[in-house]
Parts: C-alpha cells; structure tokens; sequence
C-alpha cells in the first residue's frame, strides 16, 4: 500500500492562482507523454507516486492524453483507485477538450455538445465525480466563443469541475473569454499557454490582460520538450522524445544553432549550481504572474531534478542579461 510521504509539503512552494483562493505548486506534472498504454505502468505509477511525495498536488491532463487517446487518463484513473483514494482532497487534477477526439462533427472544436460530452467520457476514464480544472483546450473559429464559455459554466453548475480555464487562446482572444466567464460569475481562475526560453509569445500582451483580469497563469513545455535540459547535449539519446516516437519533436529540431544555445544556457547554470533544466524552470516563473510551470517526465529521476528548481528562483541582472545575449 502506498503511504504518502509526511514531509511532502516541506519544500514546495506554492502560489495562488491569479486573484482566486487556490493555490498551486510552483512545478505541476503533465501526463501528456509517457503516461498512455503504449508506455510502462509501473513506471508511470512511481512518478505519480513520487511527484506527490516532493509537494507535487497537481497532475495535468486532457482527454486526448496517451497514446492512444484518452489512455493516460486511464492509467492515472487506476493509479489513483489504487493509491491515492484517500488524497483526493489533496489532488488537482484538471483536464482539457478541443483538440480532436473521437470521429464526427461532434469530437472536436469547442461546441457545448462537445466539452460536455467529452469531460463526462474524461470522468468515466478518470473513475472521479469531478476534475478540479477543465479547461478549453484551444480557440475553436468555428463556434461562437460564448457557445464554449456557457458550456463551461454549465459544467460547473452542474458538479463536474470546481473551476475552469482556458488554453492556448491569445491575449484579445482571452480577454474577451474571460470577460464572458466573469459576466457569468463562472470561477475561471487560469490561463494555460506555452512558454519557455525558446518560446517568448505570451510576454507580448498575454501575461499582461491575466495580470489585470486577476488569472492564474500555467505555462506549459517550459522545457521546450526537453531541449533546455541536459537530454541533447552531446548528440540524440535514442530514449529521448526526439529520439522516439513522438511526432512533437523531431530530430531536425536539434540543430548547430540550437545546441550551441543550449550549451550557452548550460554553462549559466552551471555557474549558478543549477542543472538546465532547473535554471529553465526557475526563468518562467520568474514572472509573479506564472503561477506553475507543467513540467513533462520520462523517469523518476527527472521529477527529483525539477522539483530542486525551488531551492533558486531567483536571478541577478547580470544572469538575465547573460540569458538574453543567447536566446536573441
Ligand atoms: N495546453 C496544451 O495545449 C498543452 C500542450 C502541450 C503540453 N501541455 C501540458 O504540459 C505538460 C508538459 O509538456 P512537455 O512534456 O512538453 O514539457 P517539458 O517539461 O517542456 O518537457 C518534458 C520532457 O523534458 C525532459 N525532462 C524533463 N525533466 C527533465 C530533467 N530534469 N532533466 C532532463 N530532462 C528532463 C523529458 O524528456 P525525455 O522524454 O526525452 O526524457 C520530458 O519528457 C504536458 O504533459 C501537458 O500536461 C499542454
């Protein structure tokens, strides 16, 4: 039987989400890959396991999550009937709709046909009364944006999730959501978009319009899917995301250029203690307004690295300036 550890909230740091009452830990992890059928049970269950023992409470998914789709909430479902039934009140687990999911007009996009009937398959897979988190997994042209914000005020109207969020959508693009949900009085508390060193999009205007709406910001593949850790270094580890299956992440992505910047980056960390990946963490929540960064794993080792992150968040001027030299 798994027992928790007791030291678990002892290190962690956690930071409220935006102007809302919940808090979330300054590193969350995503199941996005290494959690489906195609990959290891057990291995996904020991990082589940060791994640919450270092003051990890917030596990992010979404219903296209394995592969196969809708395996990771799966294997998370089991994991969590077997060893953490009696944390749930100690969990936040959030998943998405949008991206496609099943055949037919009706497993896409952001209709209320959709994101209702999607988040009850997410629950059914999850084996949970309610997510913690649903999110709008990304802005749908085709469906009037009140259309998917009335959905998801209905879901939690109707039990199915605590709070609401939304993913992937620009900043005029989520000022007008928002605006909607805050109409409503719907409890939509974050923002889920990519950001990393090598992806600087949401600091022109995003992270501004979260800022004055009093959101929660959840960055996502802060590690540019593991190229600002030590993974591509010196070469492609066969074991890696660009060395697998992943069609997120191909090898032409590994480029002269971009291992030139990574070894850069390597060597700032090195000198301030850090591994990349730490110093990579400790840089996107640099901002008050990020108030988690999703972090992906393929091994147990790799959450124990991250989760050190906490020990240095801090930069000095000359570190940034440093930084900013590379990425120009
Ligand atoms: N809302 C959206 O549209 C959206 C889109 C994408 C992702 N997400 C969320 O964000 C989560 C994270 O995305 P991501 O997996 O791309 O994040 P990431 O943290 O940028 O990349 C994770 C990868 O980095 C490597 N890694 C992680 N920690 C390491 C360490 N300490 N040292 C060395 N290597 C390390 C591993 O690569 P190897 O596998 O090569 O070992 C791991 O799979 C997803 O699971 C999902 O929940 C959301």
């Amino acid at each position: 039987m798994y027992l928790a550890n007791e030291k678990r909230y002892e290190t962690m740091q956690y930071r409220h989400c935006g102007k809302s009452g919940l808090k979330l830990p300054v590193l969350s992890l995503g199941l996005w890959h290494n959690f489906g059928h195609v990959t290891l049970y057990d291995n996904a269950r020991e990082m589940i396991r060791k994640a919450f023992d270092l003051g990890i409470t917030h596990f992010d998914l979404a219903n296209n999550y394995g592969p196969p789709a809708g395996s990771a909430e799966e294997n998370l479902g089991k994991i969590l009937k077997n060893d953490f039934s009696s944390y749930r009140d100690e969990l936040i687990i959030s998943s998405k709709a949008g991206f496609d999911m099943w055949e037919g007009p009706y497993g896409r996009g952001g209709s209320r046909k959709y994101l209702i009937s999607s988040l009850d398959q997410s629950l059914k897979r999850l084996g949970l009364d309610y997510v913690d988190i649903f999110y709008h997994h990304v802005p749908d042209e085709d469906t009037p944006v009140e259309e998917s914000m009335l959905a998801l005020d209905a879901i939690v109207r109707q039990g199915k999730a605590l709070y609401v969020g939304i993913s992937n959508y620009n900043a005029v693009q989520a000022k007008e959501a928002i605006g909607i949900l805050n109409e409503l009085k719907t409890p939509c508390i974050i923002h889920q978009p990519s950001y990393s060193m090598f992806n600087r999009w949401i600091e022109d205007g995003l992270l501004k319009v979260l800022e004055e709406e009093g959101k929660g910001c959840i960055v996502y593949s802060p590690l540019s899917q593991g190229l600002l850790t030590n993974r591509y270094l010196n070469g492609i580890p066969k074991d890696s995301r660009a060395g697998g299956q992943s069609v997120f992440l191909n090898q032409e992505q590994i480029n002269e250029e971009v291992v030139s910047k990574i070894r850069q980056l390597n060597q700032i960390a090195v000198d301030r203690g850090q591994s990349l990946a730490q110093m990579a963490l400790s840089w996107v929540l640099r901002h008050s307004q990020v108030t988690s960064a999703i972090v992906g794993a393929s091994r147990v080792s790799q959450i124990e690295d991250s989760v050190k992150a906490v020990h240095h968040l801090n930069f000095s001027e000359d570190e940034l300036i440093r930084i900013e030299e590379i990425l120009k």
